[in-house]
C-alpha cells in the first residue's frame, strides 16, 4: 500500500525542507522513492534521519508543488528534525538502508517514534481531487494537455460537491499553474 504523506528532512545546516511524498508500507518498513534529482534524498543521504508526516490539509501538498513551502513546523521528539504542525500524527524514522537505483532509489526507513495530535474526521473526495491534480502539475512536461485536461473535469466533480475552504484553496493553486502552462503551450 502506498501512503501520501508530507515528509520533512533536514540538510546538515539545519534547513528544513517539506516534499510530498508516497510513503510505500512494506511489512514494517516504510520505504522512501525520491526520483532523482531530491532535495529529499540528499538530506535523508547526509543526516540518516526525517519525519512522515500524516496531514489532511491538502494546502500543504498543493503548496508544495505551487511555490509555498514554508508551513508551521514543531521540533521533532526524538531526532534532530522538524514536524509539521498540521499534522495529525507524525512518524521520526531512521534509514535503514538504501537501494541504490539511477532513477529512483529506494530508502528503507525504521520507525524510531510515532506521536498522534488529532482525530482522522473520515475521507474527503475534494481531499483526493486536489491530491490527484497536484500529482498531475508535477507531470506537466511529461503528460499531454488533453489528458490533463481530461482528468481536472473528472476531479471537480468530487471538488464541486465536497471541498470546505482548505481544498477551494489548494486547487485555486493548481489551476493558477495549469492556466499559466496552457498560455505558455500556446505561445
Ligand atoms: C501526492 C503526491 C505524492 C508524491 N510522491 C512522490 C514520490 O513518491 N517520490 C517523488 O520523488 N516525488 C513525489 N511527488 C512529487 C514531489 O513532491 C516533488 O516533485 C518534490 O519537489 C520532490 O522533490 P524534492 O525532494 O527535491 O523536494 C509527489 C507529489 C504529490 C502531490
Amino acid at each position: 500500500m502506498i501512503q501520501e504523506t508530507i515528509v520533512t528532512t533536514q540538510s546538515s545546516e539545519g534547513i528544513t525542507h517539506i516534499a510530498p511524498m508516497g510513503i510505500h508500507v512494506e511489512g514494517d518498513s516504510l520505504v522512501i522513492l525520491p526520483f532523482r534529482p531530491s532535495t529529499t534524498l540528499n538530506n535523508f543521504v547526509e543526516t540518516k534521519v526525517g519525519v512522515i508526516n500524516y496531514c489532511d490539509d491538502v494546502r500543504v501538498f498543493a503548496g508544495c508543488l505551487t511555490g509555498r513551502r514554508d508551513w508551521p513546523l514543531q521540533s521533532a521528539q526524538t531526532i534532530s528534525g522538524k514536524f509539521l504542525e498540521c499534522a495529525l500524527a507524525h512518524t521520526e524514522v531512521e534509514i535503514e538502508r538504501i537501494e541504490e537505483n539511477t532513477t529512483r532509489p529506494k530508502l528503507f526507513c525504521k520507525t524510531v517514534h510515532t506521536a498522534n495530535h488529532a482525530p482522522f474526521k473520515g475521507f474527503n473526495r475534494a481531499q483526493f481531487s486536489v491530491l490527484e491534480a497536484a500529482i498531475l502539475i508535477s507531470r506537466l512536461d511529461m503528460l499531454p494537455l488533453q489528458k490533463i485536461e481530461s482528468e481536472i473535469e473528472y476531479l471537480r466533480i468530487g471538488l464541486d460537491k465536497t471541498a470546505g475552504e482548505r481544498e477551494w484553496e489548494a486547487w485555486g493553486w493548481i489551476m493558477a499553474v495549469l492556466d499559466n502552462h496552457k498560455r505558455n503551450a500556446n505561445r
